[in-house]
């Protein structure tokens, strides 16, 4: 029996589109053990959304790490799954699946892979780095790829500190359609500027100036300006947050999950929160410092 855990991430930070990504103390569980044919177990509430059999995301992305290393097929396994991380919210549910097919492969091949080419595997599935590669290393992850050429840097220190309210509306934005929205060009001076405001949240980040990354969070050129339409509770959400003392907030990956950023929240700050959320899924989260994780036990009917 091979035990696969993927956290769940959010990506963007703000004004870190496609580049910044963090993982966060939701996962994805995946147990896994030999059968004649491969099939996924999956909890009721994922039924409709999440296949069965070989078009699984999990299976397409473990299949296509098989290949990478020669493999032209995976020995079959029964996967029965648990899902803490809701779907098609902005919480990186695609980039479990993939990251938990990769370390699947891994151990199923004993490939013995390195975090970074399960990042370039994972790159070359998802395009880009942004929710896969915190969900391998953990922590908050600065990464560029240009479909080539890829980097990738972890910051982890501190972030025990700091909570992340994660509140998550019921319905689904999918990010083909949050991406569609996007424009094809940035006129050159808004692209200079956007960059510097990424390059002022990675610099706070690094010296845990958290009022910083909280402000500079609200400032992105890239996609928020667009994708706030997505979501027309936006600026009801941010209010409560900043009135609940929130250092900063922003949508998480392509939405439609919003997420507040609290220091040294306390218990009572982060109960009041709730009351303020009625219609909401409401998550106090931490950074995930581990990132994907795998034991390996004898199976339970031996
Ligand atoms: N950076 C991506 C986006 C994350 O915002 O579209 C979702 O895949």
């Amino acid at each position: 029996m091979i035990t696969i855990r993927v956290p769940a991430t959010s990506a963007n930070l703000g004004p870190g589109f496609d580049s910044i990504g963090m993982a966060l103390s939701q996962y994805v569980t995946l147990h896994c053990e030999p059968a004649g044919e491969w099939s996924f177990v999956l909890q009721k509430k994922d039924q409709p959304f999440i296949p069965e059999g070989k078009s699984n995301l999990i299976y397409k992305s473990a299949l296509f790490t098989a290949n990478q290393y020669g493999y032209d097929q995976l020995p079959a396994h029964k996967v029965t799954m648990t899902n803490e991380v809701p779907i098609a919210r902005g919480l990186g549910s695609s980039s479990t699946a993939v990251v938990g097919g990769i370390e699947l492969a891994n151990q199923i091949l004993s490939l013995r892979l390195a975090e970074r080419e399960k990042l370039k595997i994972a790159c070359t599935i998802e395009g880009h780095p942004d929710n896969v590669a915190p969900a391998i290393y953990g922590g908050i992850t600065v990464s560029s790829y240009d479909g080539v050429n890829l980097e990738s840097v972890r910051f982890s220190k501190e972030l025990e500190q700091l909570t992340w309210v994660a509140v998550i509306p019921d319905y689904h934005v999918e990010t083909e359609e949050a991406r569609s929205i996007l424009p094809a060009q940035l006129p050159y001076k808004d692209a200079v500027h956007a960059s510097g405001m990424a390059n002022v949240l990675v610099a706070a980040l690094a010296e845990k100036d958290w009022p910083l990354v909280g402000r500079m969070m609200k400032e992105d050129k890239w996609h928020q300006p667009y994708r706030s339409g997505l979501i027309p509770d936006f600026p009801h959400v941010s209010k409560i947050l900043e009135d609940n003392g929130s250092l900063g907030h922003y949508i998480s990956g392509a939405g439609p999950t919003m997420i507040g950023l609290f220091h040294h929240a306390g218990e009572r700050q982060l109960a009041a929160l709730n009351d303020h959320f009625p219609n909401y899924q409401v998550e106090f989260l931490k950074a995930d410092l581990s990132g994907v994780s795998a034991s390996v036990s004898p199976a339970l009917n031996q």
